[in-house]
């Protein structure tokens, strides 16, 4: 599949989704974000990711309907008074989650990585930043082919059951889950922090 648009219209118009169009993910796009990600540079190139793409509509509910769980458990069930813009969003999906047309989540293979003696329990985050930029690529791949994501985290709360529906071994680490499809409304622009106002020149806090 082409990409309609450049680098850094992808960079900047990259808005994290939370609706989905109820519209399959064709394989070959899931194929090449991957692929995508799989460009991404890590701690010594040992590469410890692991991509596991959940597109069975059962699983997509289970998986969901835990991060719902988890999500309206920590921050009600009703949306708050004065509840922030992206809490509302994170709210939308904690909500609708079970129902995307696909999952990825991203994990960290332990037995791939330096140090690992097998059968140890696993350090948790030690190895994550190996799979960040990986997880950059997927999205901004992603967004050139036209598909939404977001970047959660909420299910590690739970993730032995997460890892027990997917049989995930021990030696596997889930970083993050992002649901993946067609988004209704539009991407971009973000609202972040213009880059002079967190750049210094040579002296902490010169902006040049
Ligand atoms: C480390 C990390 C963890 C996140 N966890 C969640 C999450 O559990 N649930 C969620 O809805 N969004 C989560 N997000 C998404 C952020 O809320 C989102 O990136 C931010 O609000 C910017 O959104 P925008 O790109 O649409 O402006 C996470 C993002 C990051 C980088």
């Amino acid at each position: 599949m082409t990409d309609q648009i450049g680098l850094f219209e992808a960079m900047s118009t990259q808005r994290q989704i939370t609706r989905f169009k109820k519209d399959p993910v064709p394989r070959e796009a899931i194929d090449q974000i991957i692929e995508a990600a799989t460009k991404a540079p890590s701690g010594g190139n040992t590469q410890p990711w692991e991509f596991v793409v959940i597109t069975d509509p059962e699983l997509i509910s289970k998986i969901g309907l835990i991060y719902k769980d988890l999500w309206l458990g920590a921050r009600g069930d009703g949306p708050a008074t004065g509840e922030t813009p992206v809490y509302q969003a994170a709210r939308y999906l904690a909500n609708h989650f079970h129902e995307v047309p696909a999952m990825i989540l991203v994990c960290v293979d332990h037995s791939r990585t330096t140090g690992y003696t097998p059968g140890a329990p696993i350090e948790r985050g030690r190895h994550a930043s190996s799979i960040w930029l990986a997880m950059q690529n997927l999205f901004l791949a992603a967004r050139a082919l036209g598909l939404g994501t977001r970047l959660t985290t909420t299910h590690i709360r739970r993730e032995e059951e997460v890892k027990a529906l997917l049989g995930i071994p021990d030696h596997v680490e889930t970083v993050a889950l992002t649901p993946l499809g067609y988004p209704r409304g539009r991407f971009g622009p973000t609202d972040r922090r213009p880059a002079a106002e967190v750049t210094s020149y040579n002296r902490w806090g010169n902006r040049g």
